[in-house]
């Protein structure tokens, strides 16, 4: 659950070269002038970085480690409860320090050996195609702050628990990761914004809070519920809708509350049928065709209507 309609906190640079976040009024850091003044930190150093340097290092200190002990530590009963037997074996080979925030070249070392994807640092929210045109080349565009210290279990952005907890375990599993791979070399193949936007949704209702039928139960796979404390506990009590990309691709969605319509694979190999082989073929025309079909079956309304 991500509280701003915005999903990162929005990163200027001014005339002198000083960087600043605009946390929004309901942040829980808000009002905390050292927060603010840490985030902004945190960010000049990735606008300041450029590709083909080391990734900023980021001296953490002790609060900032101790909100990632405490968010690892509540997370790892939760995953055992809650994720996927998939998402589980990576994290477990994958390894990540719980003791620690990683620095990013440290999560990149663990990654890299095992599914080829390494992370690159980033201020806040990266343009949709350059997002996705990394994914295609196996980058992950990371942030490196943390959320607020007085809610160490809540956070209403992304911040370096959601990038590395979810997604660096999920991208630890080399067919979780072939499957965002796909989305990102697709993105390469699309020129409308209209097909860019159909993929980045099905991304969003897979990939980022996507769940899947395993011996009975509803277990999550998406990065977004397995980085979030709360969304844990709620899934389960959302509607679940079978895989379907029409529906996917058109769903408006809210993402500053728990996600109430979620999509449902029945197992790993029907995931990779359905939205993997989507993600491998779709150009312009297909997500085109999926969008009137959308309309036909009343799910939206035609455009200019
Ligand atoms: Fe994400």
């Amino acid at each position: 659950m991500f509280e701003e309609g915005q999903l990162y906190s929005p990163v200027t640079q001014h005339d002198d070269g000083t960087v600043e976040v605009h946390l929004s009024d309901n942040h829980p850091g808000r009002n905390d002038p050292a927060y603010v003044a840490r985030r902004s930190e945190i960010a000049g150093a990735a606008m300041a970085w450029t590709r083909g340097e080391p990734i900023p290092h980021i001296d953490y200190t002790d609060a900032e480690h101790e909100i990632w002990r405490t968010v690892s530590h509540e997370l790892t009963p939760k995953h055992e409860k809650y994720a996927h037997s998939e998402y589980l074996a990576a994290k477990h080979a994958l390894r990540l320090p719980t003791e620690h925030v990683p620095q990013l070249h440290e999560v990149s070392e663990l990654l890299e050996p095992i599914t080829g994807w390494t992370y690159v640092a980033a201020p806040g929210l990266v343009p949709l195609r350059d997002f996705y045109g990394d994914l295609g080349a196996r980058t992950f565009n990371s942030t490196q702050y943390l959320r607020h210290g007085s809610q160490p279990l809540y956070t209403p952005e992304p911040d370096i628990i959601h990038e590395v907890i979810g997604h660096g375990n999920q991208l630890a599993s080399p067919r979780f990761a072939r499957i965002t791979e796909a989305a990102g070399q697709a993105s390469l193949r699309l020129e409308t914004e209209e097909a860019m936007k159909f993929v980045a949704d099905v991304f969003w209702f897979s990939m980022e809070f996507g769940i899947m039928r395993e011996h009975g139960e509803v277990k999550a796979y998406g990065a977004g519920i397995l980085s979030s404390y709360g969304e844990m506990d709620e899934y389960a009590h959302m509607e679940h809708r079978d895989l379907d990309l029409v529906d996917m691709g058109t769903l408006n969605y809210d993402i500053t509350a728990y996600q109430p319509v979620l999509f449902c694979a029945d197992s790993l190999d029907q995931l990779e049928g359905v939205v993997g082989e989507f993600f491998e073929t779709v150009d312009d025309d297909l997500a085109a065709r999926l969008r009137a079909e959308a309309v036909e079956r009343g799910l939206v309304s035609a455009p200019d209507a």
